[in-house]
């Protein structure tokens, strides 16, 4: 987590570094800072908070700073105050440091560089970093005489390979006012090449403004960037070529467009993001699904003896819903893994197993290490991802891109309905090859094809989901129940509403209720059942009605035109038919915009929930 920014160029960086760093809140929020260089010396600025409590405490802009480095923060070691803010210096106040990731070894470089003299002011692992690069640049000039590397670049190196864990940083030096040094290994690192100047940053959405011409750095390289260019190498000072690249999102898709809220924003376009998704892809007409990224490997994906799908949060309820459908479709033997718990519990993976990892970021760490698990155990491991050449991206053999567009929003939204119609594609897929006829795998893409316009209908709806957040808003506790393709959506409406409205929820499978569960149901408990056609109706109206019994107050998501459910509901939520295996794309939106507009209603920062953040980079 956390988002770095740095600036070199002809203007004054600190605008550019506070534009971008807004744009990079939503991966951690808890203090900010800036490091900006003129004159021989660095002036940091740096408080608790969000970017705009370090706006009151910044001086105008400042012609002369044209290189600067800055830092919002999701505290991992250290508390969120002022002290532990980045940029860190080092005890020689010549080295400034940016930094996202984890340092593992920082207690024992710690000790050992306080016995070298070295101080330290914060509690940060980041610290240990910028006082390393201070130790080596202090032993430096012999270095310099010999082989006359520039020494800063030389310092930087000898640190990071001092190092073990996980870590984008910028960093800038004193004696340097015209370099700017940036180097990656496990956390994301992009350099935007624009118009004399140069803006490295972890996530494009800080660059796309001023270039969409970008390289990404890969583990373990750094780049070196100067008023006359830039040139990347190992961090083993081996020189290495990067590939320009075309960033593909445009300003309009991560700005507001009129909504309140990213999330609601996200919400609204899933109609759109799904189109984008499936365009190209299905096939209505001919019955056909193609997928590009991954047709080196339909061949063993359809021969495969078991697939594990393996993910976090939000993609690993989409990863339950991929579970059902690629048993029920395509009949391969499938489990859902949490990423955290995969690599640590010594994984069979035996011949034939193929490793499905479902990521909207592409950076969650968890997710990332059990890629590489899976492949240290030998098992093709492919990726469901929506940031491209993101790192998962990259780990993975081949994988199928969401599409969805930049996502903003803390709380994972048209992610979700983009993994299950990812997922839903290739089962189908898998599926027409192995035992589904022609007619019934061209039935499933034609009502495939008719999701985005039916969640476009439910969305009509939130007027009405606003209303019955408000009946409900002063209750805090919630369960969320389901069954069948359902249970997973259940459990991503609890998630929903945990994230942003700080309200408990459970999500169940509505049947495993009445064994314990059933026990929390006091009066007036709101209860939010998906109560959809399908073949496990009737016993769901069993479970709904076994909590009314007990006095919870009955939410459900319905079918339209289901007259019988309104005696069971206290408040209803009618959606479109479709086939139960492709309902979560549906019965998923009114939760979402259940816990949207909780969240509102109970006054939360709906894009910035407290304690979250949108890209879990730490393990
Ligand atoms: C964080 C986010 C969740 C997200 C999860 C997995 O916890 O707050 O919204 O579902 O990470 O993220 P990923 O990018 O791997 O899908």
């Amino acid at each position: 987590m956390c988002g770095i920014i740095a600036y070199l160029g002809k203007k004054s960086a600190q605008p550019t570094l506070i534009e971008g760093l807004k744009r990079l809140e939503y991966r951690g929020y808890d203090s900010a800072g800036v490091g900006l260089l003129s004159g021989g010396k660095i002036k940091v600025k740096k408080c608790s908070g969000r970017i705009i409590a370090l706006e009151e405490i910044l001086d105008a802009p400042n012609s002369d700073e044209t290189i600067g480095i800055g830092h919002t923060r999701w505290a991992t070691h250290g508390a969120p105050n002022d002290i532990n803010a980045h940029p860190h210096l080092d005890y020689t106040g010549k080295i400034a440091v940016v930094h996202n990731g984890i340092i593992e070894n920082y207690e024992t470089l710690k000790i050992w560089l306080k016995n070298e003299g070295a101080t330290f002011a914060s509690e940060t692992d980041t610290e240990v970093i910028s006082n390393l690069i201070g130790y080596f640049y202090d032993r430096s000039e012999e270095k310099q005489k010999r082989d006359g590397q520039n020494k800063f670049e030389w310092a930087v190196q000898q640190a990071l390979g001092e190092v073990s864990g996980t870590y984008g940083l910028a960093i800038v030096c004193s004696d340097f006012p015209d370099i700017l040094i940036g180097a990656k290994k496990g956390s994301p690192l992009i350099l935007g090449v624009g118009d004399n100047e140069y803006i490295l940053a972890s996530d494009a959405s800080a660059i796309v403004e001023h270039t969409k011409q970008a390289i990404y750095l890969s583990d373990s390289e750094m780049v070196t960037i100067s008023s006359k260019g830039f040139r990347t190498k190992t961090i083993d000072n081996v020189s290495v070529t990067k590939e320009l690249q075309e960033i593909e999102f445009s300003l309009e898709q991560i700005e507001l467009d009129g909504f309140e809220h990213h999330m609601l924003k996200e919400i609204f376009e899933q109609p759109k993001a799904l189109g984008t998704c499936m365009g190209g892809r299905i096939d209505v007409k001919n019955k056909q699904i193609k997928l590009g990224g991954i047709a080196n490997h339909l061949r063993e994906l359809t021969r495969t003896k078991r697939l594990i799908l393996t993910a976090c949060g939000t993609a690993f309820h989409a990863s339950l819903v991929g579970e059902f459908l690629f048993e029920q479709l395509a009949r391969i033997p499938t489990e859902t893994e949490y990423a955290s718990e995969f690599r640590y519990r010594s994984p069979i993976i035996e011949d034939g197993t193929v490793v499905i990892a479902i990521s909207q970021s592409g950076e969650t760490a968890d997710t990332l290490a059990a890629v590489e698990e899976a492949k240290e155990r030998g098992a093709t491991v492919l990726g469901i991802v929506n940031v491209v050449g993101s790192s998962i991206a990259r780990a993975t053999d081949s994988g199928i891109y969401l599409h969805a567009g930049p996502e903003i929003g803390v709380a994972s939204t048209k992610a979700f309905t983009a993994q299950v119609a990812v997922l839903t594609m290739l089962a189908i897929e898998l599926g027409r090859r192995k035992n589904l006829n022609s007619s019934d795998a061209g039935a499933c893409i034609k009502e495939l094809s008719q999701i985005p316009e039916k969640i476009s209908r439910i969305l009509k709806q939130s007027d009405n989901i606003k209303k019955i957040a408000a009946a409900n808003i002063d209750r805090d506790n919630w369960l969320f129940l389901g069954r069948g393709f359902n249970y997973p959506v259940a459990l991503e409406g609890a998630l929903k509403l945990k994230e942003i409205s700080y309200i408990h929820a459970e999500g169940l499978p509505a049947a495993e209720m009445k064994h314990g569960p059933i026990a929390l149901i006091s009066d007036g408990m709101p209860a939010v059942f998906i109560a959809t056609a399908g073949p496990q109706y009737d016993k769901i109206i069993g479970n709904i009605e076994e909590v009314r019994a007990r006095g919870g107050k009955i939410i459900v998501v319905a079918t339209e035109g289901d007259e019988n459910i309104k005696k069971h509901a206290d408040h209803l939520i009618a959606i479109p038919d479709a086939p139960e295996l492709l309902q979560p794309m549906l019965t998923v939106i009114p939760l979402q915009l259940l816990a949207y507009h909780a969240a509102v209603l109970r006054g939360h920062d709906v894009d910035k929930p407290r304690n979250l953040a949108k890209s879990v980079t730490v393990e």
